[in-house]
């Protein structure tokens, strides 16, 4: 009989190659099995970007359109997020993109039976925890730029308020380093918002406390 391992035993560490660049740590993230989301996605949906990009960027976790193609951040909310980057002057490309955790969590829900994104649980943002450790341990950014209140939790512990923090740079030991941070709200909140501009205005002014500090 199959057996899972209890809730409290959920990691990735067990997943992660002993050695190698990024290109390893993808690919043994392609067969993480390390909590119950890989069971439900299509796949594992990496980060994306250079070992030597200056700013690390970290969202929730991939969306429908991302869980398809298998890329972060390529639909609608990343696509926000790369029009507000260029206007806060971050080169979109220049950056390296990903999130708190690695697969995508959903529900489905209508009458097409739509696949409706559902946040991840503590253990599970914990789990995936080693793939965001081994990225930042390559990739070395300058800056980490924290989109939202999962990836806030999950880089900054749970008592981080996006509300409070948003906007300022902050000095924060992460997986054993000390990090720059600035962060800010999720580009999804934008396209939710009933006032988008105002939002969206926030979301680019925070942006440029993150592109001053890589000047
Ligand atoms: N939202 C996220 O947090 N990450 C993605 O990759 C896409 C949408
Ligand atoms: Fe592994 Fe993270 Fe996917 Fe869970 S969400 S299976 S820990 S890659």
């Amino acid at each position: 009989m199959a057996t899972t391992a209890p809730e409290d035993e959920y990691t990735a560490e067990p997943f992660l190659p002993s050695h190698g660049g990024l290109t390893a740590l993808r690919k043994a993230a392609a067969e993480c099995r390390g909590c119950p989301l890989h069971r439900e996605a299509t796949q594992t949906v990496f980060g994306k970007g250079d070992t030597d990009a200056r700013v690390m960027l970290v969202g929730e976790q991939p969306g429908d359109q991302e869980d398809r193609q298998g890329e972060p951040f390529v639909g609608p909310a990343g696509r926000l997020l790369d029009r507000a980057l260029a206007e806060a002057g971050i080169d979109p490309s220049q950056a390296y993109v990903t999130n708190a955790v690695k697969h995508f969590k959903f529900t489905r829900s209508g009458p097409g039976k739509r696949r409706i994104h559902k946040a991840p649980s503590l253990r599970e943002m914990t789990a995936c925890g080693p793939w965001l450790a081994a990225e930042l341990n390559l990739v070395e950014p300058e800056l980490i730029v924290v989109l939202g209140a999962t990836a806030g939790k999950a880089l900054l512990g749970s008592s981080f308020r996006v509300t409070q923090q948003r906007g300022a740079l902050l000095e924060a030991e992460i997986h054993g380093h000390k990090e720059r941070v600035v962060a800010t709200i999720h580009p999804s909140a934008v396209l939710r918002a009933d006032d988008r501009d105002a939002v969206y205005r926030g979301f680019v002014s925070d942006l440029k406390v993150a592109a001053r500090a890589l000047d």
